[in-house]
């Protein structure tokens, strides 16, 4: 998938771009049928809601499940990534986030190279996002909110919440979101919300400041976030666990582009567990816990 010089500049210009519909109804279905016995699994990689049992995130399933180790080689995922960033990507994080019905809590405000940066050590912004929605996205069940353009002012001034919802990420105060939407256009698209049908996908900037809100709706919003950085951009620190944050810098091979819906064979080194190693973390930066062999 080649991106047009307009989609280049739309890019440039509102850090991210959309492509509702571009995965089919069967292909997203091979991949949501997976889901279930993948959150009933009472591991570390499956972090819960705050006030509930429900998973909030599932992380590392490229590692352990062969749909999701297809999806993680898409070339309808990888490509455009690799276009923008003009280099060979690495996974540095991977995740289903559930945002199920009822239950699914809110995402605070944040940009994603706030918390690569500052727990990580990603060196620069060169990494982005990927997400596939694997359930329809509408306006009732907390879709993905961004200000557009927020990716141009680099890392914006973040605090680490570790109280708000289960998952510890670097926070934006509301002032500084009250002038990042004002200057986006306030009322008249300060905030935009790309919502569509299961299978869409949208590349966004890993400086783009994002939220979603908590779904009291009776429909689940499963979708599954690739995080893919430069290879020369890999992180210096594994202060997190390798579930979380990888180790493995070796840059992505795509499959064909009917992954989805043929078994071709894929590597997956955690199909009998996590390792040990995969826990470990350590503060000092140049400390290499483990690289993948
Ligand atoms: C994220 O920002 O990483 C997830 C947000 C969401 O799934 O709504
Ligand atoms: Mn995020």
């Amino acid at each position: 998938m080649r991106l047009t010089q307009a989609q280049r500049e739309q890019f440039d210009r509102d850090g991210y771009l959309f492509f509702p519909g571009l995965f089919t109804p069967a292909e997203a279905r091979t991949l949501v049928a997976a889901v279930p016995a993948l959150y009933a699994r009472r591991e570390a990689f499956n972090v819960r809601e705050k006030d509930s049992d429900t998973v909030r995130t599932n992380f590392a399933a490229h590692l352990y499940s062969a749909p999701f180790a297809r999806l993680a080689r898409h070339p309808r995922m990888v490509q455009p990534v690799t276009e923008l960033l003009d280099e060979e990507v690495y996974m540095h994080q991977f995740k289903i986030n559930g945002k199920m019905a009822f239950e699914g809590d809110v995402w605070q405000w944040h940009q994603d190279y706030g918390t690569w940066l500052n727990d990580d050590l990603m060196p620069t912004e060169r990494a982005m996002n990927v997400a596939v929605f694997l359930d329809d996205v509408n306006e009732y069940n907390g879709p993905l909110m961004f200000i557009p353009g927020s990716h141009r002012k680099g890392v914006v001034e973040a605090r680490h919440d570790l109280t708000t919802t289960s998952y510890p990420l670097w926070t934006i105060d509301d002032g500084v979101i009250a002038k990042l939407v004002e200057r986006a256009g306030g009322k008249e698209g300060g905030i935009v919300s790309p919502k569509g049908p299961a299978g869409s996908m949208i590349v966004f900037h890993s400086c783009l400041v994002h939220a979603s809100s908590s779904n009291l709706s009776p429909w689940n919003r499963v979708s599954v976030y690739l995080s893919l950085c430069a290879v020369s951009n890999h992180i210096r620190r594994c202060k997190r666990p390798e579930y979380i944050a990888h180790r493995d810098f070796t840059p992505i091979a795509c499959l064909p582009d009917d992954c989805l819906t043929k078994d071709y064979p894929v590597d997956l080194p955690w199909r009998d567990g996590m390792p040990a190693s995969a826990l470990a973390t350590s503060s000092d930066p140049l400390a290499q816990i483990r690289m993948a062999a």
